[in-house]
């Protein structure tokens, strides 16, 4: 398995461009599933979990020509309704493979996506939605099997506004007959983009972005050429890299408009943040202010940025608490930042972080997807060098990072293994 060296003490500067978001991309090449025809998608991320989400809808029988950023996939041929355990383990967010074949095929059988490291992930709220559309659902042997000759709309409530939940109900309700209200609906960006995309594709679709998002089920959708929104995740790593190495970093092509909470933390912790259309420039400042922060669903601050805050939060001059609401086990990178020289003490879902002077380079073990990127994080702002193992964890969210860090003068390299 390969490794990240980082040697840590050096202020990043200059440009880093943000790429795709992988979580808007994933439900928008499933959506493709909803078609006949050539869908054209542009900004695509060169990640594992799209090439995973490729895999599997080449597996169900779509044609997918890709060139760089561009990936193209025609479903029309799509005849196979299953998503096996060995495709969908690989990636759970597979199961948004669900709505838009029972939409399209009447039947689906996809294999339950278990957990990760950061919880249990159940999809009860998918399924609960879909048996409201008039699916009959069966588990059996690990499967989901899904059936219905046409789902028919409905008002649903859900009791956690789940973005995959959202996404996989939105793709169901856009050809069922009738009309489908979504209560307690995400209002994530990737749900909004995804329900653009819809809407270009003919679907009716309003309120996205809001709790309730209403949709009048169509007949048929029609293929279209889409351009993927930038990576807010990723950017908001970048913006903290700048922060934390008292560096002087813009992060070119993102969207300010979905960091509005990364933002004003930012602020509070000392950095000077300027913001652009399209940009964002972030300067550290010499000392880090504690700052306090708690996740929430968007636009409160994201879960998957809370593992980076926190790299910063341990080098910052006080005290502060991060409360972790989403997930019931993404504090595992809390361990390894200890191993690192961080003073932090977790009690039920809230880490109590006590700033220290300097962290120190150290070998540490990658968790999950985030949790990985805030170990590099921690590296670059250590004393000495980092050895990060089990990588393969990041290279499914994020394109190129060491060289994106090395542009902005990181000493960081990829050790093949
Ligand atoms: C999406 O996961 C993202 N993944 C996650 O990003 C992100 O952390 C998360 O949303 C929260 O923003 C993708 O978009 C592919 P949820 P998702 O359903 O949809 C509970 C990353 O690093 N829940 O919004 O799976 C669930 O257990 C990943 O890129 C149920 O109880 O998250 C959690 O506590 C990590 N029943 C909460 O809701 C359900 O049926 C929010 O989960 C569904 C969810």
């Amino acid at each position: 398995m390969d490794k990240i060296i980082v040697e840590g003490g050096r202020s990043l500067e200059g440009e880093v461009k943000i790429s795709g978001a992988k979580n808007a991309a994933l439900p928008i090449l499933i959506s493709s599933l909803l078609t006949d025809g050539w869908n054209t998608y542009t900004n695509v991320p060169d990640l594992r979990d799209i090439q995973s989400t490729k895999d599997l809808l080449l597996h169900l029988g779509a044609r997918i020509e890709t060139d760089k950023d561009t990936v193209q996939i025609d479903a029309g041929g799509v005849g196979n309704h299953e998503a096996p355990y060995d495709l969908v383990r690989k990636m759970r967010a597979s199961i948004l493979v669900l709505g838009p074949l029972v939409a399209r095929l009447k039947k689906a059988r996809v294999s339950l996506p278990g957990g990760c490291a950061i919880g249990a992930r159940p999809i009860n709220l998918h399924l609960k939605g879909l048996a409201r559309l008039g699916a009959s659902i069966e588990l059996k042997h690990g499967y989901v099997e899904a059936t219905a000759d046409r789902l028919k709309g409905e008002e649903i409530y859900m009791d956690i506004s789940t973005v995959t939940g959202t996404e996989n109900l939105m793709m169901a309700a856009v050809l069922a007959k009738g009309t489908t209200v979504l209560s307690n609906a995400a209002c994530e960006p990737e749900v909004v983009t995804l329900a653009d995309v819809l809407i270009r594709m003919g679907a009716k679709i309003k309120g996205a972005g809001t709790s309730v998002i209403t949709i009048e089920g169509v007949s048929n959708l029609k293929p279209v050429s889409v351009k993927i929104i930038p990576d807010r995740i990723e950017a908001g790593t970048f913006m903290v890299s700048a922060a934390l190495t008292k560096g002087n970093v813009t992060i070119l092509d993102c969207e300010p408009d979905h960091l509005e909470a990364v933002i004003h933390k930012l602020r509070l912790s000392g950095a000077e943040v300027s913001v652009k259309d399209k940009s964002i420039q972030v300067k550290g400042a010499n000392e880090i202010v504690s700052v306090d922060i708690k996740t929430l669903p968007y636009p409160g601050f994201p879960t998957d940025m809370q593992a980076q805050f926190m790299v910063l939060m341990s080098i910052a001059s006080g005290f502060s608490m991060i409360s972790e609401t989403i997930f019931e086990n993404r504090f595992i990178h809390v361990s390894e930042l200890k191993r690192m020289g961080a003073d932090i003490k977790i009690s039920g879902n809230t880490a109590m972080i006590t700033g220290v002077p300097m962290l120190s380079g150290a070998p540490v073990m990658a968790s999950d997807l985030r949790a990985s990127a805030s170990l590099i994080l921690a590296g670059l702002a250590a004393k000495g060098t980092t050895e990060i193992s089990r990588v393969y964890h990041l290279d499914r969210g994020y394109e190129e990072i060491e060289r994106k860090f090395s542009q902005l003068g990181a000493a960081i390299r990829r050790v093949k293994a």
